[in-house]
């Protein structure tokens, strides 16, 4: 197995069979870890990025499968922040000192025509800041408009590289070529992209996830966004089993192997998974933080799974112990935009 880790970190890719035995052998996890570590120091230096997540609204037109805020959930308050309330977040988190504003959301494409004018009111307060939108599948004039408004970036998750598997997680109206279509319209405006997926979705295999590496190979995200699949009680998978933070940490030191530089961030789903999840995260090779600062009284409303907004570790009032957390297992927090710079 060191073998195999060792010919991933050097040539940065793998046969499909080598993929295999390192997603599923629980031995391998603690030398991936210690390989992609080795990587991740080498680029990023041991520091870490900080991204402000503002989760601006839980309407979604969608019916996603695994998803708490699913059209058909009736029994989720839903709620959209006005712009003053995004501005008041973001200037929250600039005082804390981060730089990246992410304003993620359900799919409402009316909706997200009319942030751009937030977007632009964010652009102006903040010249400096970068500017991360999530706000689903949108039309390119949409997105055009958002980018032109001083959007930086945008994080789009395939969630699945397979068809057929993609068909059994989303309603007959979603199709994995609209969203690769969008991803590529992202591309195209000059967004900073990212995509991703959720480790042990139902029905999901290694060589699904082999599919996954080989699509994001092909795209070259310049972030990737995964975490475990967390069941929700108000879906048609409250009943399923979780995926596991093992396999999500070898996930991630594989990522971190195959794409060097890319911004990938420890996920609040492996935390809400794993005591100390985020900080086993960032020592996988993983290389950014997204703290939540979405007002308070909107969070249990953002309910993407069960027990999200449990450890409450991310409220404003406790981003200190983060940055301590962060400090003393040896990583430098930086008040840099940590925009995507290719490895060479
Ligand atoms: N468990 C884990 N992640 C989820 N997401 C949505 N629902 C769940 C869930 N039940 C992820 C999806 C989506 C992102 C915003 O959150 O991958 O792209």
């Amino acid at each position: 197995m060191d073998d195999l880790v060792e010919i991933l970190g050097r040539e940065r890719d793998l046969p499909d069979e080598g993929l295999r035995a390192l997603l599923t052998d629980p031995d391998t996890t603690e030398p991936l870890a210690v390989a992609a570590r080795q990587v991740s120091r080498a680029i990023f230096g041991g520091r870490v990025w900080l991204r402000a997540l503002i989760e601006w609204s839980n309407v979604c037109r969608n019916d996603c499968l695994y998803c708490g805020i699913r059209r058909s959930n009736g029994r989720i308050r839903r709620y959209s922040l006005s712009r003053e309330e995004i501005l008041s977040c973001c200037e929250r988190a600039w005082a804390t000192g981060l730089r990246t504003f992410v304003l993620q959301g359900g799919e409402n494409p009316a909706a997200a025509l009319r942030l751009a004018d937030t977007v632009a009111a964010i652009r102006s307060a903040w010249p400096e800041a970068a500017i991360t939108l999530s706000l689903g599948e949108l039309p390119r004039e949409t997105l055009r408009l958002l980018r032109e408004a001083g959007a930086d970036r945008y994080l789009l998750r395939h969630e699945t590289a397979t068809p057929a598997h993609y068909a059994s997680l989303h309603p007959a109206e979603m199709r994995l070529q609209t969203r690769l279509d969008c991803l590529q319209d992202l591309r195209d405006l000059g967004f900073q992209t990212g995509m991703g997926m959720m480790v042990g979705s139902p029905g999901q295999t290694a060589e699904h996830l082999i599919a996954d590496i080989r699509l994001m190979q092909a795209f070259r995200p310049e972030m990737i966004g995964i975490g475990p699949f967390i069941p929700q009680r108000d879906t048609p998978f409250a009943d399923r089993a979780p995926g596991s933070a093992e396999t999500t940490l070898r996930l991630y030191s594989i990522l971190r192997l195959i794409f060097p530089s890319a911004n990938i961030p420890s996920t609040t789903a492996l935390s809400t998974l794993l005591p100390g999840g985020r900080i086993a995260g960032l020592r996988a090779g993983a290389n950014v933080i997204m703290p939540n600062f979405t007002p308070a009284p909107y969070r249990e409303a953002y309910t993407l799974y069960d027990g999200k907004n449990a450890p409450r570790v991310e409220s404003a009032v406790q981003i200190h112990n983060l940055l301590k957390d962060l400090s003393a297992a040896g990583f430098e927090v930086t008040s840099s935009r940590g925009d995507y710079k290719r490895y060479v």
